[in-house]
């Protein structure tokens, strides 16, 4: 029987710290209506990121992750339209945005009003948590099915990936020889970036949550080295793995863990700031070490991915390549159902995964029209 109800998670309340699922709404909805230049997809896989939580209310006040030296209102009232406020669609990739690389998840074409797409093509531009979406043709990207597996434009050369290849390339200016220290080591920026940084020949210490995450991080990315931040004192464990200290602290997720490297910081060490997740929640908070930046010559440097759209075939060329060459080990948590995104939220942001990219299969890709009653 054809499906004619559309699940869809909206946020329920104001969010006090780490998300649960009482904190959203799945609803039953008719499904939309494709206008012109637009298609209908039905959801097969929502990409998960950290990044999503600073959009989300808080209860209370936000923190402060943007560093304006006061905390957000509460976001109900602001009028940033990239928030996510109360009764709105649960999001995944970024809005508003016009680039075809901003989705969130991938499905396939059950309708469409555009020239690009025909029914039953892989489509890679939808933003919901929801089983079916209607997309702008011209800000989202046709998917061969044929050339990676289709959940790959979410993982393996999604937005995350993306970002540690830009990170890695632009930012570290790193020399065969040197140590970098890589927080959130098993995520999927991490995953990436200590495989780029072995290959070039440095010495690669990860940090990550656990004994299973921390072997992925030794046995299958290379790194010489891996801290279990939930049982280890970092600061100790860098003393003691990096008496010299450390070239280049690619940073993660900010908070407590960068508070305990840049003090470990060599001479003219660079500290790359990609992002805090450790501070989403409001749990922790990083301080800039200014007399460590003056003292030892630190150079820091925050980026944004989206400022690099330019390098996204060069990009997607490199790691397609090390992937089919074989030279790329790669990992994803795959949570089962719509009803799951909520936890493979709160694992994200937690680490309580089993590592690498966290995806939510919403559907099974069974290659055939899946049309729903019109
Ligand atoms: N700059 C940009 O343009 C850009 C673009 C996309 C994403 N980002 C950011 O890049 C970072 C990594 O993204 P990702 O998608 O690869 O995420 P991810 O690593 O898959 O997930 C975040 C990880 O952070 C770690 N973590 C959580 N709480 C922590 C805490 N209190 N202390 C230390 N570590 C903690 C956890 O790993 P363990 O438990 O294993 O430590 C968790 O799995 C995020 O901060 C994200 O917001 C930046």
């Amino acid at each position: 029987m054809p499906n004619t109800i559309n699940r869809v998670w909206r946020i329920a309340r104001p969010i006090d710290g780490l998300p649960c699922p009482d904190d959203f709404t799945l609803t039953h909805e008719p499904l939309p209506e494709p206008g012109e230049g637009q298609v209908l997809m039905r959801t097969l896989y929502i990409g998960i990121a950290p990044g999503v939580r600073p959009l989300m209310p808080y209860a209370g006040a936000a923190p402060d992750v943007a560093q304006r030296g006061k905390p957000d209102q509460p976001n109900d009232q602001q009028p940033d339209p990239s928030r996510i406020r109360v009764g709105e669609r649960m999001r995944s990739g970024i809005v508003p945005s016009s680039s075809p690389f901003a989705g969130g998840t991938v499905g396939q074409v059950i309708r469409s009003h555009h020239p690009n797409y025909r029914e039953g093509d892989y489509i890679f531009g939808g933003r919901y948590w929801q089983d079916y979406e209607v997309v702008d043709g011209d800000a989202s990207l046709r998917i061969n099915p044929a050339d990676l597996p289709i959940e790959a434009d979410l993982s393996l050369i999604g937005r995350s990936s993306f970002t540690a290849w830009v990170g890695w390339k632009h930012y570290c200016n790193a020399r065969a020889g040197e140590t970098i220290v890589v927080s959130a080591a098993a995520g999927n920026i991490g995953m990436l970036v200590c495989q780029l940084a072995r290959d070039a020949g440095l010495r690669v210490i990860g940090i990550a949550s656990g004994a299973e995450k921390c072997a992925f991080v030794m046995q299958e990315l290379g790194a010489d080295a891996c801290i279990d931040r939930s049982r280890d004192d970092v600061g100790e464990a860098l003393d003691r793995l990096t008496p010299d200290g450390v070239d280049i602290y690619f940073d993660n997720v900010g908070g407590n863990v960068r508070n305990a490297i840049y003090t470990r910081l060599r001479m003219h060490g660079r500290l790359i700031v990609c992002g805090m997740a450790a501070e989403y929640n409001g749990a922790e908070q990083g301080t800039l070490p200014t007399g460590a930046i003056l003292a030892r010559r630190l150079r820091i440097e925050g980026f944004v991915v989206l400022d690099h759209d330019a390098d996204y075939t060069a990009f997607r060329e490199d790691i397609a390549s090390m992937w089919h060459a074989g030279r790329l080990r790669w990992r994803q948590h795959i949570f089962e159902g719509l009803e799951q995104a909520p936890v493979a939220l709160a694992a994200c942001l937690s680490g309580r995964s089993s590592g690498g990219k966290i995806l939510v299969r919403v559907a099974e890709d069974t290659g055939k029209d899946q049309s729903p009653a019109r």
